[in-house]
Order: C-alpha cells, then sequence, then structure tokens
C-alpha cells in the first residue's frame, strides 16, 4: 500500500499522503491541499469525505458489518445491556464487574432532571410532537447544569456525558406524558435503565405498571442497535456544532435537530406511516411502481442506506425482536407485519431495488415493533435520539481528546455574482 499518491494539476506535481485505517478505506490526507494548490475538493453530501478519525464504530456496508469498538453488533445485542454498551463506545474497553457498578450507579445518580425543568414543558401545547419538545428542553439542561459545561476540562466533560445519559430518558419520558395529559412520572432507581424508561412512559398514579421482559428485552436490542453508528448526519451535526466549543448541552440539542427528519431518525415513522397507507398487500405492487417511477417522489421508506449496499446487520435482528415483541403483544397476526413482509419480499426480488442496491434498513421493523410495545409514532425519532445520545456524547468525547481537533469550518465553490457596484433603489 503507497504512503502517498501524486495530484497533477496542469504541468505542476503535488504528493499527498495516505492515512491507513486499521480496517476499510485509507484515506487521502488533503488538508495541505488548499494551502500548497489554491484548490478546494468538493464532495456535497460528503459521499468521499472522512470528517474526521475515529476509533468508536466501523461500518462496512458492502459486507453489512457493524462493529462498536472492534465487538460485532450481533454479539453485543445478544450479549450485552444498553448501560454496558454506552460504557464500551465511551471509554472503548468493556467494563469490568467493579466498573459496571460504579458506571451505573453513576447514571441512576443523575436520573432527575431539576424540578424547574418541568414549568418548560406547560410552555407547549399539549399534543406538541414529543421531538419539538426535545430540541427545546435538551438545549435547555444548558441553563440548569452550567457546572459541567466546561468543555476543556475532562473531569467535567464525564460529569456531563452521565448527566446526559441518564436525564435524556426522563426527559424524552416527560415530553411523552405531557404531549397525551398525563402527569409525569419520577425515574424509580431501583428499576435498571430500560426498565425504568418504560416505567416513566407507561406508569400512572393510578395503576401500578407491570414490566413485560420481552418488551424490555426487546428496547434494550433496539437501544444498542441505535447506540451509535459512525459519522452519520446527526453524530457528524453534534460534532460540527461542538467544534466552536460550545457547552454539550448545546451540542447533543443539534443531534435532536438533525436526526430528526425524515431521512435519518425520522424514518421509522415514516416506515410505519407508509405501510398503513398501503393498508393491504393487494396494494403493494401500486407503491412498489410509484417508488420505481422517477418522476414521483414517493421512496419507499426504511429501504435503502448511504452506507449499506448490503442487508443492514440491524434490520436482521430487528426483524427478530419484532417477531418476538408482536407475539407477547398479541398481535402475531398484524396486518402490518403481513404489510411488510410481503414488501421486503417483492422489493427485494425487484430488478430496480436489487440494481440499486437497495435492502431494508433498521427503521423498517422498528416501526412495527415500537408501535406493538405502545408507544405512538410521535415517539420513535424520540427513541431513536435517547439511544443515539449515547454515541453523540462517545464522539464528543473522542473529539475533545484529539490533538487534531479544531474548529469544523468547510469550504464551498462560490457560483454568485462577482464584485458588483451597489445600485441606488431609484436606479433599479
Ligand atoms: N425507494 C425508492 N428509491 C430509492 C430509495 C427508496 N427508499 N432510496 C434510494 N432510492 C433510489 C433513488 O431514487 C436514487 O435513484 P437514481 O439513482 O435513479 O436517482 C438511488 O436509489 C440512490 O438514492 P440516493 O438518494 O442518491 O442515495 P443516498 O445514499 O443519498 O440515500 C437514503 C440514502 C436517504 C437513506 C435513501 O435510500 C432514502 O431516502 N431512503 C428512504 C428513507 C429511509 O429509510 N431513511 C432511513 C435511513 S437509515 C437511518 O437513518 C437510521
Amino acid at each position: 500500500m503507497p504512503d502517498k499518491c501524486t495530484l497533477h494539476i496542469g504541468d505542476k506535481k503535488f504528493d499527498l499522503p495516505i492515512r491507513k485505517g486499521t480496517v476499510g478505506p485509507n484515506v487521502i490526507d488533503i488538508t495541505e491541499l488548499y494551502k500548497n494548490t489554491g484548490y478546494f475538493t468538493f464532495d456535497p453530501g460528503f459521499t468521499s469525505t472522512a470528517s474526521c478519525k475515529s476509533d468508536i464504530c466501523f461500518i462496512d456496508g458492502d459486507k453489512g458489518i457493524l462493529l462498536y469498538r472492534g465487538y460485532p453488533i450481533e454479539q453485543l445485542a445478544d450479549k450485552s445491556n444498553f448501560i454496558e454498551t454506552a460504557y464500551l463506545l465511551i471509554k472503548g474497553e468493556l467494563p469490568n464487574r467493579q466498573q459496571f457498578q460504579e458506571f451505573s450507579g453513576a447514571i441512576k445518580n443523575h436520573t432527575m432532571v431539576h424540578e424547574q425543568i418541568r414549568s418548560f414543558y406547560n410552555g407547549f401545547r399539549r399534543g406538541a410532537h414529543p421531538m419539538a419538545i426535545m430540541l427545546s428542553v435538551v438545549g435547555a439542561l444548558s441553563a440548569f447544569y452550567a457546572d459541567s459545561a466546561n468543555v476543556n476540562d475532562a473531569n467535567e466533560r464525564e460529569i456531563s456525558q452521565r448527566r446526559m445519559i441518564a436525564k435524556v430518558p426522563t426527559l424524552a419520558a416527560m415530553a411523552y406524558k405531557y404531549s397525551i395529559g398525563q402527569p409525569f412520572v419520577y425515574p424509580d432507581n431501583e428499576l435498571d435503565y430500560i426498565e425504568n424508561f418504560l416505567n416513566m412512559c407507561f406508569s400512572v398514579p393510578a395503576f401500578k405498571y407491570k414490566i413485560n421482559q420481552t418488551i424490555s428485552h426487546a428496547l434494550e436490542k433496539i437501544f444498542i442497535l441505535h447506540a451509535d453508528h459512525e459519522q452519520n448526519a446527526s453524530t457528524s451535526t453534534v460534532r460540527l456544532s461542538a467544534s466552536s466549543a460550545v457547552n454539550p448541552f448545546a451540542s447533543i440539542s443539534s443531534g435532536f435537530s438533525s436526526l430528526w427528519g425524515p431521512l435519518h431518525g425520522g424514518a421509522n415513522e415514516a416506515a410505519l406511516k407508509m405501510l398503513k397507507t398501503i393498508g393491504n398487500v393487494k396494494n403493494i405492487p401500486e407503491f412498489i411502481k410509484r417508488a420505481k417511477d422517477p418522476k414521483d417522489n414517493f421512496r419507499l421508506m426504511g429501504f435503502g442506506h448511504r452506507v449499506y449496499k448490503s442487508y443492514d446487520p440491524r434490520a436482521k435482528i430487528m426483524q427478530k425482536a419484532c417477531h418476538e415483541v408482536l407475539e407477547v403483544s398479541g398481535k402475531k397476526n398484524d396486518d402490518l407485519l403481513k404489510i411488510a413482509l410481503e414488501l421486503e419480499k417483492i422489493a427485494l426480488n425487484d430488478d430496480y431495488f436489487v440494481s440499486k442496491k437497495l435492502y431494508p434498513n433498521i427503521d423498517f421493523y422498528s416501526g412495527i415493533t415500537l408501535n406493538a410495545m405502545g408507544f405512538p409514532t410521535e415517539m420513535f425519532a424520540v427513541l431513536f435520539a435517547v439511544a443515539r445520545t449515547v454515541g453523540w456524547i462517545a464522539h464528543w468525547g473522542e473529539m475533545y481528546s484529539d490533538p487534531e481537533n479544531k474548529l469544523n469550518r468547510p469550504r464551498q465553490l462560490y457560483i454568485g455574482k462577482d464584485k458588483r457596484d451597489f445600485i441606488d433603489i431609484s436606479k433599479r
């Protein structure tokens, strides 16, 4: 493998270093390109650009491989739990028993939010989208926890990371409760992370909520699957906003904003809505036809991925969890599942989808699963964001310990007017 490549511009030659990754594609280092040549590179959508170096997560989109710190997602979903996975993503290694106790104990210590935060919720109309509420209240944490907002202090960074993992589920459950007009439920630290979240979402003062182990295990898996995915849109947004050295709560709230879109975290909500719109297996051909029509902007939601050009490894685990949840929730013969299975079968055998390497992604089955668990569609992106908070905060921490970290400031290809003189309004 060469350690440099040569760029020819006119009759001039420029050597560009090649940096090697552990696995996956190596990169051509263009950091000195502008200084040495006067040229920028052009890559809208970052399809060929590595924006940073990272040792947290690896994806091989062609082979359908996803590793967190080297561990395959299948093994983590099967054998780990969400808090252990969070420790792994943040610290780089699986915790021993003592490290796990200390970490999970610290997360529990931070589950409550300042009582004054409750009044923020009252400012929203009932029925507000819980993700709209989350954008604001997560950012508002910076008004309450300024004592851990110094990004240049490693100790404060660690406290913020733990606060974020602990408090985001509490805020998410409050957003849900507010949107349906039920009283907030305080965290119960006798419960584990997932059970506590389910309890805060589904218990009411009048009834004791009984946690179903199949549901809680499935949600644990869903959280592990969503915890990180290298430099996706929302993680890159968090990194970019954090590069200005803004406080961590403000950076994470920008991750919520980016994740909400239907091309990213909003896709599971969109996928479920699409299945409901299809309504019946017999209508599938019509929707397949629309998805293939270049003049129609309809897309099969839950299909395709920027990185995976084979089956998303998370979708396989998700499909299994989906069957388990539908079984316990008495929805085994659910019409939506029937439509999803048939749609998947037809698309996987259709030349359009095969040639464009469009396979089901994680969102294809997560919507049906979360729906069967009792979550409304509006909560899907919120649940995704609760899990991804761990990835965001791991990348955020990595960024600050990287000596190469600097303010992220992309450049552009300017195609506007050249310099011209102002014309007085009377002469326009
Ligand atoms: N249905 C129909 N056609 C599709 C779909 C789809 N779901 N996805 C891509 N295509 C087609 C495009 O029309 C395009 O066709 P063309 O080459 O003839 O113009 C081609 O496949 C490539 O699509 P792009 O949009 O250029 O690919 P990109 O990598 O930018 O898009 C994306 C990836 C945004 C995820 C896309 O596949 C999509 O919109 N999918 C549906 C939304 C979705 O499920 N998002 C969830 C992503 S996973 C996540 O965030 C957890």
